[in-house]
């Protein structure tokens, strides 16, 4: 496995490896990595030829300076877990190699950006959008593989992809769970022993409001019985509970749901916010 930290040497051994015909798929991440992440690689490699991982904490995507600060770091653990996976190129550049000048480029979601992530994180997505975008020039691969885990980046990159012709297959990937249900997250590393007993509360909220919309309750009755739900663990701080439409993203207010639905929520634990969803 390859550890490669500066772009120019990225793209020169990639290219040479297109040349050469191998097919590349690629897993962008900011490290820390859990099982989550180890099955996008596990994909990528069933599914090309080459598996690349990006190991890169983007700066421009943090509307919060503190949860910057406190992002975990740890490459060397990171390339223990991704070795045995089979991955085959590590690209891990510093700040100043990504970023010599901040991009002057903003990216507007429109729509896609004004409802859940995208509205209680400004900016989040305009970073998402840039790095993933120079991170595709950089490393030019046939597919690139994203967790559901984070659906409102998914439907964001498929529209970029779409928008800009980029030549590349985004492939979604389901998300990978605790046994207790909690999804696999970097940020779970930060929760204290009580916090963390209580954050499988957040993934049976949401099995909870699914089971009550398919048994022909109101979005309505669903976000009184999400809040009575939430009533009962007072260390929640709900941010957002949306039952949403599957492709444009937008807050169902009918009376009921129709269709592909995506139930998501964003809630703090500890000082840690957290998000899940389901999709129905
Ligand atoms: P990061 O949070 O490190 O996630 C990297 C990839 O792993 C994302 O596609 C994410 O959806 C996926 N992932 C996270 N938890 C998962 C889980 N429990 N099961 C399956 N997949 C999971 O998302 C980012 O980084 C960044 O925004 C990035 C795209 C790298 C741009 O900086």
């Amino acid at each position: 496995m390859l550890i490669l930290n500066t772009i120019k040497e990225t793209q020169e051994f990639l290219k040479n490896q297109q040349r050469a015909g191998k097919t590349i798929g690629f897993v962008p991440t900011m490290g820390a990595l859990h099982a989550g992440h180890i099955s996008l690689i596990e994909r990528a490699k069933q599914e090309n030829d080459l598996a690349v991982c990006s190991i890169f904490v983007n700066p421009t995507q943090f509307n919060n300076p503190e949860d910057l600060k406190k992002y975990p770091r740890t490459l060397e653990k990171d390339c223990e877990a991704l070795l045995p996976a089979g991955c085959d190129v590590v690209f891990a550049p510093s700040a100043e190699e990504m970023y010599p000048v901040l991009p002057q480029l903003r990216m507007d979601f429109g729509s896609l950006e004004t409802v859940m992530e995208g509205k209680f994180r400004p900016g989040h997505f305009n970073g998402v959008g840039i790095v993933v975008s120079k991170l595709f020039n950089i490393v030019k691969p046939e597919k690139a593989y994203f967790g559901l885990k984070d659906l409102q980046q998914v439907a964001v990159i498929r529209r970029m992809v779409q928008d800009l012709s980029f030549d590349v297959a985004i492939i979604p990937c389901p998300t990978l769970r605790e046994t207790d249900g909690l999804a696999m997250s970097s940020r779970n590393t930060r929760l204290s022993t009580e916090a963390r007993a209580l954050a499988p509360q957040i993934f049976k909220s949401l099995t909870l409001a699914k089971e009550k919309l398919q048994t022909g309750a109101s979005v309505y009755e669903m976000q009184i019985a999400v809040n009575e739900h939430f009533a009962k663990f007072p260390a929640f701080e709900l941010e957002y509970f949306e039952a949403s439409d599957f492709d444009t993203l937008q807050a169902i207010n009918k009376k009921t749901v129709e269709g592909k639905t995506a139930l998501c929520i964003a809630a703090f634990l500890d000082g840690v916010r957290l998000i899940d969803n389901i999709v129905f």
